[in-house]
């Protein structure tokens, strides 16, 4: 029998996050919860991913899946599991790393730390996307379709030294995403820059560096929710550019 909280589970809209149990993709899971909706996330470090689970999960429904994105059976997992919740309205893709810690110059860049860079930061994204998409193609009641959303960087179009890795897979998804939203035309596909954050991520960039007068990823999920809100048409765009109306969104 269905009970009254399975029916309300699979109301709400639902949203898979990759790389959520901290950082950018924590706090923009925190921002969707508030605003109702349910999600799916993930991690590699398990400890982590169940503390954060356990946070979100005082807000709203959230299956959270401990694996890596480059995993085939564990992005099947996390396509059926929003499957089970509706079907996915969002996907998120924001897991990412450097390649090391400071991200080596391009000349010397061990070629397994180049392969898993471009792994988790271009072809995982995608590959998820594949699996997803017949979950976003779906007409909402409202008459929408679902939306992905890449979290790309300015290593993407900037050539900052020790970033040619990171940046170069960034910039594979961000024209990856351009193709596909011309290929999806139904679905909204958005790229966006957050801007520079004070993450585990960054500091691991600039190893020793103070980063604290960064600000933290909690600035930027208002313009998100409101991108995600407002559902302006497929692109690129920057975190600091995108329009937010105060107290629309929580
Ligand atoms: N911070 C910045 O200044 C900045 C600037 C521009 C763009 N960005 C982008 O913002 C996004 C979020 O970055 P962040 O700064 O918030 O980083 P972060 O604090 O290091 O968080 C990264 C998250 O991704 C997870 N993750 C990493 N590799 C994964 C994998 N292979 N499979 C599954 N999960 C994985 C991490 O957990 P585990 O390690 O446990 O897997 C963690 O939850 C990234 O796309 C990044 O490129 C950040």
């Amino acid at each position: 029998m269905t009970n009254a909280y399975e029916i309300q589970k699979t109301a709400r809209p639902t949203a898979v996050i990759t790389g959520a149990s901290r950082g950018l993709g924590f706090a923009l899971a925190h921002g969707l919860a508030r605003n109702g909706w349910n999600l799916v996330i993930d991690a590699r470090g398990a400890a982590d991913l169940t503390e954060a689970a356990a946070d979100l999960g005082r807000l709203t429904h959230v299956t959270a899946l401990t694996g890596d994105v480059v995993d085939d059976d564990h992005r099947a997992e996390l396509a059926e599991a929003a499957s089970d919740l509706g079907g996915a309205r969002l996907l998120v893709n924001n897991a990412s790393i450097l390649g090391g810690s400071p991200p080596p110059s391009l000349a010397e860049f061990p070629l397994p730390a180049l392969l898993d860079t471009f792994e988790v930061n271009a072809l995982a994204p995608l590959a998820l996307t594949q699996l997803v998409l017949p979950q976003l193609r779906l007409t909402d009641s409202d008459g929408t379709t679902g939306a992905v959303l890449n979290i790309t960087s300015d290593a993407a179009v900037e050539a900052y030294e020790g970033w040619g890795g990171y940046g170069a897979a960034k910039a594979a998804l961000d024209h990856a995403s351009r193709v596909l939203a011309l290929e999806e035309p139904t679905v909204r596909v958005w790229s966006v820059d957050p801007g520079d954050l004070r993450t585990r991520l960054h500091q691991e960039a600039v190893p020793g560096e103070d980063i604290s007068d960064l600000p933290l990823p909690e600035v930027v999920v208002p313009a998100l929710l409101q991108l995600i809100a407002d559902r302006p048409p497929s692109g690129r765009y920057l975190a600091s550019e995108l329009p937010v109306i105060e107290g629309a969104l929580r």
